[in-house]
């Protein structure tokens, strides 16, 4: 055995589904995905049935995610119209950025209306980052505003070589942007829907070869900024009818994963280290967590699904499939969670 540690690693975008999914998943069930997946710290999306939209979604949410095993924090929604909650849930603790939704997917938070975009934009006066769901051409959009306005935007899970391009020029010319990309864009194409169905469909789409390897370059070079699991539980029922829903969970193969792409020669250690640490800690400004770690043993492999998931959701687009490292240990302040 050569266990090796390191600082817990953090996941900047999960969909934890508590309240409103909880078939799906909830904070105990979810943060135990967390922890099996030596993810110590996670940020929670506001896309639940009743967004978190409002101050007492937020405070009902905080109380909710008390029985989390791992820390968890929150980032809060916008639909245009709450405008006065945003001043308000900018200067909580708990809170890590805004998230915008520009294109369809799971939820009701879709922003079209460039008048209600200008408002939000307007409104989000805090230094900490506005998170976008914007694909393709809702993306270049998003940067023009974010310049306009001086805000910190994060592109969250990119997935196209033109993305890529975009997010590059853009940090070139010195603008506040960061991005990150899933696991899943970085392992899977689009074909890979002809034999997992609807397990494999998910917003953003898997893409093409050329768009695959546009996106391990920018992670290599750090234009994309984090690795994040982008974590969408759904049910296996929900996933295997006529129209499937959108997402993959993920938190429990993320580290195991970019364990692999650093075996395989397509990052570098410390690449992986401030991909999944170092940067997501910076970017949202996230607290130390004392006496925390993360124990992997280094000889030993993970077979995804063997023995169980700790997600509620109970797949993932990765069974079967052997990753080098094994998470043995998690402790979170003192105190020891797997
Ligand atoms: C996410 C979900 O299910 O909440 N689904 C997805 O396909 N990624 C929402 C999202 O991040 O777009
Ligand atoms: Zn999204
Ligand atoms: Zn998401």
């Amino acid at each position: 055995m050569a266990l090796k540690r390191y600082p817990g690693f953090i996941d900047v975008h999960v969909h934890l589904r508590e309240p409103g999914a909880t078939h799906k998943e909830d904070f105990y069930t979810g943060s135990r995905a967390a922890a099996k997946g030596g993810v110590t710290m996670m940020l929670d999306m506001p896309n639940n049935p009743t967004p978190t939209i409002t101050i007492e979604r937020l405070d009902e949410k905080i109380a909710l995610a008390k029985k989390a095993i791992v820390d968890i924090g929150f980032h809060f929604g916008t639909n245009g119209k709450n405008i006065d909650q945003l001043l308000p849930a900018s200067k909580r603790k708990e809170v890590y950025g805004l998230k915008l939704y520009c294109n369809h997917t799971t939820g009701e938070m879709l922003i079209e209306d460039l008048a209600l975009l200008e408002k939000v934009y307007a409104a989000w006066e805090s230094p900490k980052p506005i998170l976008l769901h914007a694909e393709g051409i809702q993306l270049a959009g998003a940067i023009g505003l974010a310049t306009a306005y001086g805000r910190r935007v994060h592109m969250c899970h990119i997935s196209l070589a033109i993305e890529v391009e975009l997010v590059r020029r853009a940090k070139e010319k010195g603008f506040p942007i960061t991005a990150g990309v899933c696991p899943h864009h970085l392992y899977l194409l689009g074909e890979a829907r002809e034999t997992l169905r609807g397990f494999a469909i998910m917003k953003p789409p898997l893409g093409t070869k050329e768009d695959q390897e546009a996106l391990w370059v920018g992670l290599k070079d750090g234009i994309i900024d984090v690795v994040e699991t982008d974590h969408a539980p759904h049910t296996r029922e929900e996933k295997s009818g006529e129209k499937p829903a959108f997402g993959v969970p993920g938190l429990e193969t993320m580290v195991p994963l970019m364990m692999k792409a650093v075996k395989d020669g397509r990052i570098t250690e410390e690449r992986m280290m401030d991909a999944l640490y170092t940067r997501p800690k910076k970017i949202f400004n996230i607290p130390d967590q004392p006496d925390t770690y993360v124990e992997i043993d280094l000889d030993a492999t993970t077979k995804v699904g063997e023995g169980g998931y700790g997600s509620k959701a109970d797949w993932s687009p990765f069974e079967g499939w052997e990753l080098p490292g094994k998470v043995m240990t998690v402790v979170i302040r003192g105190k020891r969670v797997l």
